[in-house]
C-alpha cells in the first residue's frame, strides 16, 4: 500500500532532501541548481522543455522522486499557446450552471495533463467584496452559495475519475481564507475579518470542497488578527484539519514564508520563518529560496526536529503516488497535444460557456439587431483587443507574460471579427477604435512582480483624443446603430492591480458621451473583467456585460447582439452606481440604518442575480407546501412561470431565505437554490423549488451555525432584487 512506501521512501531521505522535497521553484530559475543541489519536491512555470530537463536531471538525483508540476491554468491552460482559453470565472459564473463549469474544467484537464502539468492553481474560492480588488475576475462572485456549487463542480471536473487517472490534475481550493476582504480593495492587504464573519461567508465554499475531496489548498497572503494565514493555526488546524478533517495537502502562496521576514517583518529570520510555517502545518512551500537554508538551520538550532518535517513529506510523497508519477512520471506527450489542445469539441464547449456567460443588463429596444440591411459602426478600444478578451492568465499579457507570442490571433475572436463574420452580406460594419484606456511606458526602477521582473507603467491619457472621438462620431452618425465596446484593458487586472477607481477609464467616457449624444440607437458592450461604473449620459442605453470571455467571446457576443442567440446570463456579482458605495453585495447585514449616503442611496446599479431576455417571463402563484417544517425535513414551494413574449426563455429561477427574527444581526436574505427553466413562447410552467430546512442557517453570536426555529420566508424570482421576488413563508418548529 502506499503509506508502506511512502514510509520506506520518508526512511531513506537525508534532512535536506526532505527540506528540498516541501520546496516548490519557479522553473525559470536555474534546474540543475533547483533539482540537484536543492532535491527540490516541485516546479511551477514550466514549458515542455523545462519539465524534460528537470525531469532527466530527477534521474542523476539519490532517490529519483519525480517532481510535481503546478500551474495557474485557471480558465483553460494559461501558458500554452493555442490552448483552449475559456471566459474567466467570473464570466463562468454568470452561466450560473455547475455542470457546464464541470465540462469546462475536465476539458481543461485534459489539455493540461498532455503537457506535463499534474497540479492546477485553481479554483478560486474568495468571495468577492469591494470591486476595486484587480482579482475579481477570478472569483465566483459575491455568493457563497454559488460559489460552492461552482467550485465543487471544477474541483470535479479537473479531478475527473481520480487521481490515477492519467487526465486528471490536482485542483487547489485557493486562497484559503478571507483573501478578498482587503482593505480599500488594495490586494494582498490585511484582512480585517473576525472568525465569525469568517465562518459566516469565507468558509462555507472552502468547508464544501475539503469535504468533496479537493487535492490541494492554497494558503492566501493576507494577515487576519495578526497572524497571517500560512502561520493561523485555528484556520489551519483547528478548523481545516480538525472540524473538516481535511487530509490533503497545504501550499503557501508566492513566498509566503520569506514575507513573514522581509515584508511582514514577523520573524527575525528564516529559520524561524521555516520553523514556524512547518510547525503550522504547511506542507508545500511556494517560491521561498531561503527556505532550503533556513529549514536545515532551524534543526540545527533546535527550534526543529528534524522527524517535524516527515508529516509534510509524507502528504506530499502521497499525491505523488496516487499520481503514479514514479510508474509513470506523466512528460508533456507530443501526440496527445497533438490530439487533443484547441480540439474542435472543446472549441464548441468554450463558444457554449462564451454565449452562456453573456449578461443582457438594460435593452431599449435595440437589441437583437434584426431586419433589413444595416449599417453597424463597432467602436471602442476593446472592440478588437484579443488579449483583453482572454483576460488575465491567458498569454502574453497580464500575469502570464511569458508566451513569447501569446494565442494565435486567427484563434481569437473579438466582437468586431465576430460582427464581421455573422453580419448578413448586405450590411455594412464599420469600425473605430474611438478611445484609448492608456499606454504603456518602460518602468526599469518601479514596482517589481513577483518574479522579480519590473512591470510596465500604465500611463492614463490627461485627456480624451478628440481626433478618435471625431471619427467614431462621424461612424455613429452615419450608422443605424451603434456597438460601443468599452471596458477595462487586460493591464488593470489581476494581482497587484487593484484600481481606485470603478469607472470608465482613459478617453472612454468622453467616447460614450459624445456616441450618445448623435441619436443612433447605442448598444454597449461592457466588456469588462469585473463591474464598472458608466457614466449618467448612458443610463439608458442598451447594456451587455462580458467579463474577459476567452477565445471564442467575440463571436459570442455577436450572435447575442445580431439575435441568434438568446441572452441567458445572470450577475454573479452586483454592479455599483458608484465607487464610493463598496461593498455592495447583495447579503448585507440587515438593520444597518446607516445604509444610505448624504449624497447617493446604496442601491446597486444592478443587483446580484440579474439579467434580462429579448422575452418577458411572468412569476405569479407562489405557494409553499410545507408552512410548517422541522430541522431535518425539506421546504417545498412551486412557482408559475410564464413566457409571454415572443422568443424562447432560459430562466434562472432564483429562491433566496430570509430568516425573519434571528439571535444574532444576519443577511436579510441569502441564495439556497436555483433552477434553470426553458419556456417557448406563450408557454407557462408551474416550478417546483427544494431547500433542505438544514441550509437555512445563520452563524450565531458565539460563531455556530445553526438552524434557529421560528418564523422564515422563501423569496423566489429572477433576481435578488426585492421588488421582483414573490414572498411566501414557512414556520420551523423545534
Ligand atoms: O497561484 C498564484 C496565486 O493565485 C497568486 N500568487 C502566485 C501564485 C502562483 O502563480
Amino acid at each position: 500500500p502506499t503509506s508502506v512506501r511512502v514510509a520506506d521512501l520518508v526512511g531513506r531521505m537525508t534532512l535536506p532532501e526532505k527540506v528540498g522535497q516541501m520546496m516548490q521553484f519557479d522553473a525559470r530559475e536555474d534546474l540543475d541548481h533547483i533539482v540537484l543541489e536543492r532535491f527540490a519536491g516541485s516546479i511551477l512555470h514550466t514549458s515542455p522543455e523545462r519539465v524534460l530537463r528537470a525531469a532527466e536531471l530527477t534521474r542523476e538525483t539519490r532517490l529519483r522522486i519525480p517532481l510535481i508540476v503546478g500551474e495557474d491554468c485557471i480558465h483553460g491552460h494559461s501558458f500554452w499557446e493555442g490552448a483552449t482559453i475559456f471566459p474567466t470565472q467570473l464570466g463562468m459564473a454568470a452561466t450560473w450552471d455547475p455542470a457546464l463549469v464541470e465540462r469546462v474544467a475536465r476539458v481543461t484537464a485534459i489539455e493540461v495533463a498532455a503537457t506535463g502539468i499534474h497540479w492546477t492553481f485553481s479554483p478560486v474560492l474568495c468571495v468577492a467584496r469591494d470591486l476595486r480588488w484587480g482579482r475579481i475576475d477570478e472569483t465566483f462572485g459575491e455568493d457563497p452559495f454559488l460559489i460552492g456549487e461552482l467550485a465543487a463542480a471544477m474541483v470535479r471536473g479537473y479531478q475527473g475519475d481520480g487521481l490515477g487517472d492519467t487526465t486528471a490534475i490536482l485542483a487547489t481550493a485557493k486562497h484559503f481564507a478571507g483573501y478578498s476582504e482587503t482593505q480599500g480593495g488594495r490586494d494582498a492587504s490585511e484582512a480585517d475579518i473576525s472568525h465569525r464573519k469568517l465562518r459566516s461567508w469565507f468558509l462555507p465554499p472552502f468547508e464544501r470542497v475539503a469535504r468533496a475531496g479537493c487535492a490541494t489548498f492554497m494558503i492566501g497572503y493576507q494577515t487576519t488578527d495578526g497572524v497571517p494565514i500560512t502561520l493561523n493555526n485555528w484556520l489551519l488546524n483547528d478548523v481545516l484539519r480538525g472540524e473538516w478533517g481535511y487530509t490533503g495537502t497545504l501550499i503557501t502562496d508566492w513566498d509566503n514564508v520569506g514575507r513573514m521576514v522581509w515584508e511582514q517583518k514577523i520573524q527575525p529570520d528564516h529559520a524561524h520563518a521555516a520553523a514556524a510555517a512547518i510547525r503550522a502545518g504547511n506542507d508545500m512551500v511556494m517560491t521561498t529560496p531561503a527556505f532550503f537554508e533556513g529549514a536545515l538551520d532551524a534543526v540545527a538550532l533546535g527550534l526543529l526536529a528534524e522527524t517535524d518535517l516527515d508529516r509534510a513529506i509524507e502528504r506530499i510523497l502521497t499525491l505523488k503516488f496516487d499520481l503514479g508519477l514514479f510508474e509513470n512520471p506523466r512528460m508533456p506527450d507530443d501526440e496527445r497535444i497533438g490530439a487533443v489542445m484547441a480540439a474542435p469539441d472543446h472549441t464548441a464547449l468554450n463558444l457554449e460557456v462564451a454565449r452562456r456567460s453573456l449578461v443582457l443588463l438594460r435593452n431599449d429596444g435595440t437589441l437583437p439587431v434584426e431586419g433589413a440591411a444595416r449599417r453597424i459602426a463597432v467602436v471602442g478600444p476593446l472592440a478588437d483587443d484579443a488579449q483583453t478578451q482572454l483576460g488575465d492568465w491567458a498569454g502574453s499579457s497580464g500575469q502570464v507574460d511569458w508566451l513569447d507570442d501569446g494565442h494565435p490571433r486567427e484563434q481569437i475572436s473579438t466582437v468586431l471579427d465576430g460582427l464581421r463574420q455573422l453580419a448578413p452580406a448586405d450590411w455594412t460594419v464599420t469600425h473605430e477604435v474611438g478611445a484609448d484606456i492608456l499606454t504603456l511606458a518602460d518602468n526599469p526602477a518601479g514596482a517589481l512582480f513577483l518574479d522579480g521582473q519590473p512591470r510596465p507603467q500604465i500611463v492614463v491619457p490627461a485627456e480624451p483624443d478628440a481626433q478618435r472621438i471625431a471619427a467614431a462620431v462621424a461612424a455613429a452618425q452615419d450608422a443605424d446603430v451603434v456597438v460601443a465596446v468599452v471596458g477595462d484593458r487586460i493591464e488593470l487586472v489581476g494581482e497587484g492591480r487593484s484600481t481606485a477607481t470603478l469607472e470608465l477609464i482613459g478617453g472612454q467616457r468622453a467616447l460614450l458621451e459624445a456616441l450618445a449624444a448623435t441619436g443612433t440607437p447605442l448598444v454597449i458592450v461592457l466588456l469588462a473583467s469585473k463591474p464598472l461604473v458608466l457614466p449618467d449620459a448612458v443610463r439608458d442605453a442598451s447594456l451587455v456585460w462580458v467579463a474577459n470571455p476567452g477565445m471564442q467571446g467575440g463571436l459570442a457576443i455577436a450572435e447575442l447582439l445580431l439575435g441568434r442567440i438568446e441572452p441567458t446570463g445572470r450577475l454573479p456579482i452586483s454592479f455599483a452606481e458608484h465607487v464610493g458605495q463598496q461593498p455592495t453585495y447583495y447579503n448585507q447585514i440587515r438593520g444597518q440604518h446607516g445604509d444610505r449616503y448624504a449624497d447617493l442611496t446604496q442601491r446597486p446599479a444592478f443587483a446580484f442575480g440579474e439579467g434580462l431576455s429579448y422575452t418577458t417571463v411572468e412569476y405569479d402563484r407562489a405557494a409553499i407546501s410545507t408552512p410548517r417544517v422541522t430541522a431535518g425535513d425539506t421546504v417545498r414551494a412551486t412557482v408559475r412561470l410564464r413566457n409571454s413574449g415572443t422568443r424562447p426563455a432560459h430562466e434562472v429561477v432564483q429562491v433566496y431565505v430570509r430568516d425573519c427574527v434571528t439571535s444574532a444581526s444576519w443577511a436579510d436574505k441569502e441564495l439556497k437554490a436555483y433552477r434553470h427553466v426553458d419556456l417557448a413562447p406563450g408557454q407557462s410552467i408551474v416550478v417546483e423549488l427544494e431547500v433542505s430546512v438544514a441550509e437555512c442557517t445563520i452563524v450565531d453570536a458565539a460563531g455556530n451555525r445553526v438552524v434557529e426555529p421560528g418564523e422564515f420566508e422563501l423569496l423566489i424570482g429572477p433576481s435578488s432584487r426585492d421588488d421582483v421576488l414573490h414572498t411566501v413563508g414557512f414556520t420551523v418548529v423545534e
